[in-house]
Formats: C-alpha cells, structure tokens, sequence
C-alpha cells in the first residue's frame, strides 16, 4: 500500500489514520518501539521544513530511523527512477518522496519494492490534509458536520483537501478563481461533486459566513521560484488574488478559524495579523503532521 494521493484511500483508512494520529498525540510513549529496526528514506526533489522535519521526529519517536536524502546530492539524477528506487528499496522499509512532478512520483513507486508516500508534489499533498483533518477532528470533537472554506487557488494542497474532507464527511466550499494548471484533476473534482460534500463559489462574503474554518496557502508554489517567469507571474497573481486576502476584515464576517499548510507568505494569502491572531491554527496543524505520519508510517508498515 502506497500514500500517492488520497483518492486511492477509503473513508475507512482516513477516518482510522486520523484516529490513529490523535491517540499517539495522546499516549506517544505506548508506540515508542512500533518501528524499532525500521528505516524511512526521505528523498527531496524540493525544500521543506515542516515534512522534512516532521517525519524525522516522528520516526525517531517510533523507535525506527530516517535518511534524508537530497535529490541534488544522489545518483537519482543522473540514473534511471525506476532503477533507483529499487535499489533504495533494499536500504529502507519505507520511502517518503518530495516530487516536482507527479508521474516522476508514480514511476518511483513503480520501481519500489516498498510502500512509498507523497511528500507533496505538483499536484496532491495527502499528508497534509490528514494532518489538517486530524487538527480539525481535534477541534471539534468530530469530523462529520465541519465546513471548511478554502480560499485562493486551486492547488495540490487543495487538491488533497478535497479528497480527504468529502471521505471524511468534512463539507468543503472552495473560493478559487484560478487552478495551478499543473494541479489540474477533473476527476477528482467529478468525484467529489458526487458526494454531495463540495460546492465551488466566487462569493467570497457568503462562503466565509458559514464556515468553521477558513483554509488560505501560497498563491504561487514553491518550484515557481526558480521559474524565469516567476518576477512577472507574480505580480500578475498578487493582481488577481488580492481579493482573496485572509485579512481582519474578512474575518470579522465570521467565526471562522483560520489554517494555513505553512509556510505563509504575510501580506499576501493572508495577512501578519491574521497569522499572528488567536484565530489562526497553522502551528498546531504542523505539529499535528507529525501525529498523523506516525500513524501513517504504521498503517503502511503494518
Ligand atoms: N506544509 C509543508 O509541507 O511544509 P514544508 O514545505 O516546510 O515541508
Ligand atoms: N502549495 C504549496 C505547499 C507547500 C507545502 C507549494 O506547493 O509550494
């Protein structure tokens, strides 16, 4: 079994990793030994924080070990995918992969001998959704009934918060002007119109008004920075996402908690005194991917 995208997972297998992540929240020691001897290969074709560190941390606290292994640095570059990740197979019991592409990611898990999780690539980033479900699970007390408005473009951290909330019984509006062309998925919007969970409007002030929480990320993703066209794409899309701010007007129009994946670009998406403010979540939602990987890491290593 695999963590690609969470359109592949099932209600059930959501639902349990959120509960599974809660309780080694609660009781980390009782999992302390669960992957002592085991070892978590994470290969990062981009930069991160939060998903670098967080699976580390989390399996170190399981009692296993983790290799960071950055793409630049490796043979992966210059070897076939496919014969690599076989190879790196025989070395780990896991792989985490933090993809540009997301056909690269499907032909790594091709060449895998061993369950391989998306760390977010250009078009899905399924640990964070679940980290994001857990921390609404533990806001709520329950999942079922929540309304989540996300706001700004359509992306892949978006694209994942679609999947995981309509299998979640989570309801999910979303107010996008624009898709990232390359998070572009039909079918996975198809499906989730089907389940009668997600609904996409414009009006931004109606939308706001009935949600529990009010969901913002980078109107530009981070392989963009190193884009020729990035300077001019830029200033076209602060343009046309201005509207869209998280600022304290907006939230002044509803009772809204406000979450953001991180890292947050202050003055855009949102602003300082949104991410500053007693309303904003962002932190325990990144404390809380390191829950929910724990959970997933054994789910996957059984
Ligand atoms: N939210 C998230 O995935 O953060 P990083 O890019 O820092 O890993
Ligand atoms: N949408 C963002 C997510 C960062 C975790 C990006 O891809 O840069």
């Amino acid at each position: 079994m695999d963590l690609i995208t969470l359109k592949t997972w099932s209600s059930e297998e959501i639902l349990e990793t959120v509960e599974a992540g809660l309780l080694m929240k609660a009781d980390p020691k009782r999992f302390s030994g669960a992957l002592r001897g085991r070892t978590l290969a994470m290969l990062f074709q981009k930069p991160s924080t939060r998903t670098r560190c967080s699976f580390e941390t989390g399996m170190n606290q399981l009692g296993g070990h983790a290799m960071n292994l950055d793409w630049r640095a490796t043979n992966f570059q210059l070897a076939d995918l496919r014969d690599e990740a076989q190879v790196l197979s025989r070395y780990s019991d896991v792989i985490m992969a933090r993809m540009l592409n997301h056909c690269d990611l499907r032909e790594l898990a091709a060449g895998a001998e061993v369950p391989v999780i998306n760390g977010c690539c250009n078009r899905y980033h399924p640990c964070q959704a679940l980290g994001d479900l857990m921390t609404v699970r533990e806001i709520r007390g329950k999942l079922e009934g929540a309304h989540l408005v996300y706001v700004g473009i359509r992306n892949n951290v978006c694209n994942s918060l679609i999947a995981g909330c309509t299998k979640a019984g989570v309801r999910i509006t979303t107010v996008t002007p624009e898709v990232n062309k390359p998070s572009e998925d039909e079918d996975l919007t198809d499906r989730a119109r089907r389940t009668g969970l997600f609904r996409e409007t414009l009006d931004l002030e109606a939308a706001v008004a009935g949600a529990d929480f009010l969901y913002t990320d980078t109107w530009i993703d981070m392989e963009f920075f190193e884009d020729p066209a990035y300077e001019a794409e830029k200033k076209r899309r602060v343009e046309a996402f201005a509207a869209y701010q998280i600022n304290m007007d907006l939230l002044d129009k509803t009772g809204a908690l406000v979450m953001h994946c991180l890292p947050a670009h202050k003055g855009y998406e949102l602003t300082a005194e949104v991410m500053e403010s007693q309303r904003c979540v962002a932190v325990d939602q990144a404390e809380n991917r390191m829950h929910v990987q724990k959970a997933i890491l054994t789910q996957l290593l059984g």
